[in-house]
């Protein structure tokens, strides 16, 4: 499902302060920002960030210190008993750890919140044959948690928390536990619940791989402060904050390698060194060859990396352009005519 102008999440201004004995400690320091519908949004940032606290304010198993959560329209802060419950019911969680219930066949842990609603037999029946079977694991309804691997503990989590047909969707690590190739296939299937099933996701990480991978949205936490918000593509292109180029540096290399640095040292003509970023795997066509050809300026390409992103390709090529004054202004005037990102770099 692509992106949307209705905003689902929206977290005002949240400080958290947890109370330990005399000592108070900040977890979450003014976070603002806001998911929209369609939205796949990751919360990336290291160990004690405060991801999953933010996280777990969405279905109230946090409440903030000060500030507000809006879910699906409603103040968190303003809404008791069972609207509360109501809004709580639009929302599916899944964890790290699985949380299956050990002592459960398949069937039934994904039966849970049915049955604990009071649908009919019949109804769960069919409901949850449809679930197994859209996460794959129709062959499985009758064995135990401790019969199944890590990835299909997962798929039982997912399939339990899409049960009541949430419409939001918050993942708690849900890939940490499990190896790259199964990683893959879990992602591949959230995605498809992002898109078939038209539910916005939240998704906690420290690995920057999974957000390239399937989020369209990215908010960067450290040490409780929102450093950075925004679109994906647009992040990824142009981090700003440290941890941020950080982040993105581990899948798009933006440090120039010794080898090539060491040579240019050597250089001693007249030269600029420009990153730039194409969104689209065709807008690299011909841009280089105009430069080259029309503008009649020299130019070197030095490094490049192609990434693909949930759905666009962002290649950054690193040029190097010699020549003048006049033929480094003609490269940035005509770079800019065709509305493609750039940036002079220095060593
Ligand atoms: N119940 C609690 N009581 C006291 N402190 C807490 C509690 N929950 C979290 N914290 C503290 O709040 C900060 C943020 O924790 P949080 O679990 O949100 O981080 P995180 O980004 O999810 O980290 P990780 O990647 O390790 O899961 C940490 O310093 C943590 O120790
Ligand atoms: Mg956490």
């Amino acid at each position: 499902m692509s992106s949307t102008n209705e905003t689902v999440v929206r977290f005002i201004n949240i400080t958290k302060d947890f109370t330990q004995g005399k000592n108070v400690s900040r977890a979450l320091n003014h976070v603002s920002f806001e998911v929209n519908k369609g939205d796949i949004c990751g919360l990336i940032g290291f160990s004690g960030a405060g991801k999953s606290t933010l996280l777990r304010m969405v279905n109230e198993l946090e409440t903030p210190t000060e500030g507000d959560v809006e879910v699906l329209g409603h103040s968190l802060k303003n809404t008791k008993g069972k609207k509360l419950r109501d809004i709580r019911k639009r929302i599916g969680m899944i964890f790290q750890e699985f949380n299956l219930l050990e002592s459960k066949t398949v069937f039934d842990n994904v039966a849970i919140a049915l049955k604990l609603n009071g649908e009919s037999k019949d109804y769960i029946q069919q409901r949850v044959t449809t679930l197994l079977e859209f996460v794959g694991l129709s062959d499985k309804k009758d064995s135990y948690p401790y019969e199944l691997s890590g990835g299909q503990k997962q798929r039982v989590g997912i399939a339990r928390a899409l049960a009541t047909k949430p419409e939001i969707l918050l993942c708690d690590e849900a890939t940490s536990a499990l190896d790259p190739d199964t990683t893959e296939s879990i992602l591949n299937l959230l995605s498809k619940i992002n898109k078939e099933l038209q539910v916005t996701i939240l998704f906690v990480t420290h690995t920057i791989r999974v957000v390239q991978k399937i989020c369209n949205k990215v908010a960067i936490l450290e040490h409780g402060n929102l450093v950075e918000f925004g679109n994906v593509i647009d992040i990824f292109s142009n981090p700003q904050s440290t941890i941020a180029k950080k982040f993105v540096g581990a899948v798009i290399p933006n440090v120039i390698p010794k080898g090539i640095k060491d040579e240019l040292l050597k250089y001693d003509g007249k030269y600029k060194l420009i990153r730039i970023f194409f969104h689209a795997q065709n807008a690299t066509d011909d841009v280089i060859w105009q430069i080259n050809n029309r503008l009649n300026v020299h130019t070197n390409v030095m490094f490049a990396s192609v990434s693909e992103l949930q759905d666009v390709v962002l290649s950054v090529i690193t040029l190097q352009i010699t020549g003048t004054e006049d033929d480094f202004k003609k490269v940035y005037d005509y770079i800019s005519s065709r509305q493609i990102e750039f940036e002079e770099i220095s060593l």
